[in-house]
């Protein structure tokens, strides 16, 4: 039975222990999905994200969930594609790797992701899925505390690429 799927919707609606954030380095909040998550979570959430003074690109930071069903937030700055030659896929297997961390810490059993970085960070989504995937069942391999994991993807072409990795 696989522990990673994927799903096509909004992730502030899904009931898991956790949903990632695609933040920004700031943690103020943004568009996309951070603005959906903040938007869903209530002025708390903001309040919360102040006190961590921002976060480097790749790591994670976790909140409460506030208003929203999950129990918590855990937020990620993903990188910005600058063409590839930037250290860009290793920040984004830092951003899932280093999410999961925090949700194995907090005894988390499902945790939900959007697709980090490839809306306005504009990284090449096929690629982006598969360095998802493959960093999320590597992470798997060693971890006895998540249950499931869910990709959460936003419209139909997102939803193809990582259901494309996910039966590789
Ligand atoms: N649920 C799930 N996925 C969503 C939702 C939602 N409610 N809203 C948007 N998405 C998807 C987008 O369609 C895209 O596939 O999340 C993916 C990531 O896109 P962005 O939200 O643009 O995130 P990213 O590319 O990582 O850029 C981050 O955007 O919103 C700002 O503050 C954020 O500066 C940061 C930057």
């Amino acid at each position: 039975m696989s522990r990673l799927k994927a799903i096509q919707g909004d992730i502030t609606q899904v009931r898991v222990d956790a949903i990632v954030n695609a933040a920004n380095t700031t943690l103020m909040g943004g568009g996309g999905v951070d603005g959906a998550i903040h938007r869903a979570a209530g002025p708390g959430l903001y309040a919360a994200c102040e006190r961590f003074h921002g976060c480097p690109t790749g790591e994670a930071r976790i909140t409460s969930g506030f208003n929203l069903p999950s129990r918590y937030i855990i937020h990620t700055p993903g990188p910005v594609w600058h063409g590839g030659n930037h250290g860009e896929d290793e920040l984004l297997a830092n951003s899932y790797r280093n999410s999961l961390r925090l949700a194995e810490e907090n005894n988390c059993h499902t945790v939900a992701f959007p697709s980090i970085s490839t809306g306005v960070y504009a990284f090449p989504l096929d690629r982006a899925a598969r360095i998802a995937v493959t960093t999320i069942r590597d992470f798997l391999k060693t971890d006895h505390v998540i249950d499931e994991v869910t990709m959460v993807c936003f419209d139909p072409t997102t939803y193809a690429a990582y259901q494309k990795e996910i039966n590789k």
